[in-house]
């Protein structure tokens, strides 16, 4: 019989996309770093009654796994460890989750809970086999399709394994990597606080893809090649290109029509503050933007810009 870790607990980061969002659905690259600032949890604890219990006081639910549909995120992230471990009998015990994250906003919050649900499940099944980065990643994937429809993949390998990195999805394994930045790069992330669907900004992008092809293919080039020279930039230190390629990554944003009013009010207070660059981050269409500062005399001001223009949080990030 196995021996079950009693009580165990686990997190995930949220995350932002620093280049290339939406144009790494088709394969080009893109760039996003973990905020470990930020973070989902999730505890496993054993159940006295036959059951096994999914709460989220954050997300108003008191579930028993039984009862929840297939295409429930919460639910899934379990069954999918399960499924994993060929564990048949579902154990009794309560899994809890609340996260740092807000929802809908471009920051990964889906994929943040999910993974801590795989990792705090996987431990207390004594299952080091389900807690490898890549199994957390591979299992995260499969939940966030239920919140995306067609995830490229960036969301669930950033939160898993926790470090910036250069992602391109291709088949049968997405390039995956690590980079160094040369020197830090302070981040002002700013919430619009308008809450939007990745699953609608995603599936509006494909449509006009389709419509036309030629034109989308080229707007996603030029996003590939955004992100391709600035991991060049972040690796050689120069901060200044860096900013420049985010103000024009966020113009082609535009062009693809994920950006909002709310976005690009924010993205010009915060140029006009001083900002080396700024641009929306993750899906769009409202959630968060970020914008580059160079020292914490600009970074005060840009705060000050964002808050004055209507951004209901603001916060600072360093990736170094
Ligand atoms: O989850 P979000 O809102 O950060 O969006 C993810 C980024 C997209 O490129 C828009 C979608 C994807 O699957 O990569």
């Amino acid at each position: 019989m196995t021996e079950f870790n009693p009580i165990t607990e686990a997190t995930a980061p949220g995350k932002i996309i620093l280049f290339g969002e939406h144009a790494v659905v088709y394969g080009r690259p893109a760039i996003a770093a973990p905020i470990s600032q930020l973070r989902a949890r999730a505890t496993v604890s054993p159940s006295s009654s036959n059951n096994c219990y999914l709460i989220a006081p954050d997300l108003n639910r008191h579930n028993r796994l039984q009862d929840l549909p297939d295409d429930d995120a919460l639910a899934l992230a379990a069954r999918l460890v399960l499924k994993a471990g060929q564990i048949e009998t579902i154990p009794d015990v309560t899994i809890r989750v609340n996260s740092q994250i807000p929802i809908a906003s471009g920051m990964g919050s889906g994929a943040a809970i999910a993974a801590a649900i795989i990792r705090a499940l996987a431990q207390h099944l004594n299952r080091a086999d389900l807690q490898s980065n890549e199994m957390v990643s591979a299992l995260t994937y499969e939940v966030e399709k239920i919140h995306h429809g067609t995830p490229s993949g960036i969301d669930n390998t950033v939160v898993a394994y926790e470090q910036p990195i250069y992602f391109v999805r291709q088949s049968p394994q997405n390039q995956i990597e690590p980079f160094t930045v040369a020197a830090p790069l302070r981040f002002v992330v700013a919430d619009t606080g308008v809450r939007s669907s990745t699953k609608v900004a995603v599936g509006d992008v494909r449509r006009q893809y389709s419509q036309q092809p030629a034109q989308f293919a080229r707007i996603f080039d030029e996003c590939g090649r955004i992100a391709q020279d600035a991991r060049q930039a972040i690796e050689a230190g120069d901060v200044q290109r860096v900013g420049q390629l985010m103000t024009k990554n966020h113009a082609w944003l535009q062009t693809m029509t994920v950006s909002s009013p709310e976005l690009d009010n924010l993205v010009a207070a915060a140029l006009q503050a001083g900002a080396l660059g700024a641009k929306l981050s993750g899906a769009g269409r409202g959630g968060n933007m970020l914008a580059l500062v160079e020292n914490a005399e600009m970074e005060t001001a840009v705060r000050a810009a964002l808050t004055q223009a209507g951004a209901t949080a603001v916060l600072t990030t360093v990736l170094s």
